[in-house]
């Protein structure tokens, strides 16, 4: 008898889990649900999820290597519900090497009510919070559902009171929990377990579009993992915040940490700047239009007009404060029309153009769009070769499209995405030293157990594999700093997103830098003996990403998964620094959002001499920096000024230097320099930056050698290490350095790279926790907070 091929589907975009599966026929293309469930997860998606197709597995007798696909909902629906389905998704269908396919979480509630057997006009509302409703209308008839419009977000009231008095309406989706008074007038309402969706429906969109001849679920490279990314048709509070910001012609927020150097999108490779485009450079715009578009240019008040508009976003690249580069683009109706790319002549070939479309297409698939289009001259081949290379292709031709009556030629493609982007973030890659180049290791002579570690606490994508001897293999990270810079800090909404949209490709490469490493062809999920991630502390959003993937990938490749508490990888990266380091010791944990000593007792036991009060040590460094109107990061643009200045120029205080007790406060000394900034203005004295940086670091280290001499004393440690990215701070270092050295204590002080967010160092922690026996469930769930003195 023929092997029966299986697709398992599931959508936790609402206050439910609905999971299927289903049988395929490829002679047919049938898909046939044998399983459908909807089950009640409110805020629990992400513990229940993989419990529970664990469970309808082991039920049905089926192995999961035997699931030849996987489906997912995609949303529009919860932010993070959404984010739980997909990283899960990816996990699963990443380890087993199956094609992954997404579908619309309200097409699938659609398809539910067209099974159910209702015909006629059908309206899913699914909720969007703040008040707004994600609507969509279909035709239901006996051959399926048919979606009649792109998916929208709109305020609920407006919606309902747009909706005419139909009967022969049929409304669903789960807004109608908010809303049912709003939306009951407008026709009639399903029955209420049909507002969200089942396995079942899943199960029918897949159907639908593989007959369609959209997706195949047998082709593992059309439907690689990393290419589904959720529906979110908005860009996040902070990005719209900005918008609003920046499309005012009123240049006074222009300064808060949006315009100046440092704070955006850099492109390493040639020192150029991109961020959204701003009212202020419009006169820019319009100045290079001219010049170069000839009678087809935008005038300097069409761009004004365009740029406060919600459905467009603009890009501009600089070349310091000199606009080089802009491009814009309008959402509508799941496209992105392409409505300018322009370059100054002399910045050409520097992949200016490329770089802009890519800012655009993100946020074009974040505002629901999922292709793009656009005209170019038919004399214009640079530019039709740059879009054929992003897999655009010509459709059509507008006659005499351009005022010189040239034609255009009408380009489409899907939004630019390449399986192995990570979002484009820089990804740093890393590979352990080999100690005998002349023969590579080989798979067969590893030292077992092989472990894969993913990291996502905050904002750094991370994966690293390590050996049984504790040998890294591999070691990347995927930096999004970028992306948070000119926010001034890290948004945790952009956060989650950058995770998802980069977990598959730092993964992989993760798996091809060890692979290369060993000297082998290929490594993958089916090679590794254990997954390992970072569930806590650390922003939910981003944990959980982390946590879903990495738990789902543990349970398709059948091994264990091990939880790591973040802290607790900062101790043991002073491995990293040096591989012999024994506890007892101290370290002290300094970074943008912790400040502690920690007495290492001895590895897995550790107690918290002391944390901060209020701020932590990084984040007084960022703080600082604003309030200079500098950028963010803040720690490396202080030290660096703090290089020139005198620490004694400004006495400012050294909170709790004397209070006893291992514990720190830092906003006091933040509001201090706060103060004293505002005082030298009001008194026109103009800031002296470099006195005032050092002033400040000095205030901060007095403190920290203070705090660290008095917990080797309590302690008696003969070590003492540091971690934490405010590690990295020179002065610091070198004060350590006295201090350590007069004592006779011995100083490991991490490079940067182990002293920041790395997966290295929660690989280190799970090869113990794997010696140790110590694995965790498949209800493990991302906490923001955990004790370090608990680890596990
Ligand atoms: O450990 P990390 O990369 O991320 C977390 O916060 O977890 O630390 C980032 C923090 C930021 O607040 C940054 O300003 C600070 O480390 N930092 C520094 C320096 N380099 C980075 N602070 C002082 N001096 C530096 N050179
Ligand atoms: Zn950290």
């Amino acid at each position: 008898m023929a092997h029966t091929h299986r697709i398992l589907a599931f959508d936790t975009a609402n206050e439910v889990i609905a999971l299927g599966l289903g049988e395929l026929d490829p002679a047919t293309r049938t898909v046939t649900c044998v399983e459908s469930l909807r089950i009640p997860a409110h805020r629990a998606s992400n513990t229940m999820l993989l419990p529970a197709i664990d469970d309808l597995l082991a039920r049905r007798g089926i192995g999961r290597s035997s699931i030849d696909a996987v489906a997912c909902g995609r949303g529009p629906g919860s932010f993070t519900g959404v984010r739980i389905c997909i990283a899960t998704a990816k996990g699963i269908a990443s380890a087993l090497g199956a094609p992954l396919i997404g579908v619309s979480t309200l097409d699938a509630v659609a398809w539910q009510l067209q099974k159910g057997g209702a015909r006629g006009e059908a309206l899913v509302v699914a909720d969007a919070m703040r008040k707004e409703v994600y609507p969509v209308r279909y035709r239901l008839s006996d051959e399926g559902a048919v979606r009649l419009e792109p998916d929208r977000v709109v305020k609920a009231v407006e919606e309902a009171a747009a909706l005419p008095v139909n009967d022969a309406l049929l409304i669903a989706g789960d807004a109608l929990t908010k809303y049912v008074d709003l939306f009951a007038h407008a026709g009639a309402l399903a029955p209420e377990d049909a507002w969200t969706p089942e396995g079942a429906g899943l199960l029918a969109c897949v159907q639908a579009a593989w007959r369609a001849g959209d997706v195949d679920p047998f082709d593992a490279r059309r439907h690689d993992p990393a290419l589904v990314l959720p529906v979110y048709t908005r860009l996040s509070d902070a990005e719209e915040n900005e918008r609003t910001r920046l499309a005012s012609h009123d240049a006074r927020d222009l300064r808060t940490g949006v315009q100046h150097a440092g704070s955006a999108t850099i492109d390493h490779a040639g020192g150029i700047e991109y961020r959204p485009l701003d009212a202020a450079h419009a006169e820019d715009v319009g100045a290079m239009e001219a010049a170069v578009m000839g009678s087809d240019a935008w005038s300097v008040s069409s761009v004004l007009d365009d740029l406060p508009r919600k459905d467009r976003t603009w890009w501009a690249a600089f070349d310091g404060e000199a606009l080089v580069g802009y491009a814009g683009g309008w959402i509508v109706d799941g496209q992105l029309q392409i409505l300018k790319v322009a370059c100054d002549p002399a910045y050409r070939r520097l992949g200016i153009a490329r770089t802009l479309l890519a800012q655009l297409a993100s946020d074009a698939r974040d505002l629901g769009a999922t292709e793009c289009t656009l005209e170019v001259r038919v004399s214009n081949a640079g530019a039709q070769g740059l879009y054929r290379a992003l897999h655009l292709r010509d459709v059509g031709t507008r006659p005499r499209y351009y005022s010189d009556g040239e034609d255009a030629l009408i380009m489409t493609g899907p939004l630019p995405l390449a399986s192995h982007d990570v979002a484009g973030m820089e990804l740093i890659v890393d590979q352990a030293a080999r100690e005998d180049e002349s023969s590579p290791l080989a798979l067969a002579g590893l030292a077992r157990p092989l472990v894969i570690a993913i990291e996502s606490s905050c904002d750094e994508t991370a994966a690293a594999l390590i050996d049984g001897n504790g040998t890294i293999l591999a070691d990347t990270v995927a930096s999004q700093i970028d992306f948070h810079s000119r926010f001034g800090g890290v948004v945790p909404e952009i956060a989650s997103r950058k995770h998802i949209e980069a977990i598959c490709g730092v993964t992989q490469v993760c798996f091809e830098t060890a692979a290369a490493h060993l000297g082998i062809d290929q490594l993958d999920w089916g090679d590794v003996d254990a997954v390992a991630c970072t569930y806590a502390p650390g922003l939910v959003g981003a944990l959980v990403v982390g946590v879903a993937f990495a738990k789902a990938a543990a349970w398709a490749a059948d091994v264990p998964f091990i939880r790591v508490n973040h802290l607790e990888g900062h101790l043991y990266a002073n491995k990293i620094a040096a591989p012999d380091i024994e506890p007892p010791m101290v370290v002290s944990l300094v970074s943008g959002g912790h400040t502690m000593l920690v007495h290492v007792r001895d590895w897995g036991d550790y107690r918290v001499l002391g944390t901060t009060i209020d701020d932590a040590v990084g984040e007084a460094f960022d703080k600082v920096s604003k309030a200079l109107g500098l950028g963010y990061p803040g720690g490396p643009i202080i030290s660096k000024l703090a290089a020139t200045g005198n620490p004694k120029a400004v006495r400012f205080p050294r909170a709790m230097m004397h209070s006893g007790d291992l514990r720190f406060s830092l906003s006091g000394l933040k509001t201090a320099v706060i103060t004293y900034i505002h005082q030298q203005q009001e008194a026109g004295v103009e800031l002296n930056l470099p006195d005032i940086a050092a002033s400040f670091q000095a205030a901060v280290i007095d403190v920290q050698v203070a705090k660290a001499e008095r917990a080797l004393d309590q302690t008696g440690a003969r070590e003492f290490c540091l971690g934490g990215g405010v590690a990295a701070n020179p002065a610091l270092r070198a004060a350590y350095e006295a201090v350590c050295a007069k004592r006779g204590v011995r100083l490991t002080m991490p490079p940067a790279s182990a002293c920041t967010d790395n997966a290295a160092m929660i690989a280190l922690v799970a090869i113990d926790r794997y010696h140790a026996g110590k694995f965790a469930g498949l209800d493990c769930d991302a906490c923001a907070h955990t004790d370090l003195e608990e680890p596990y």
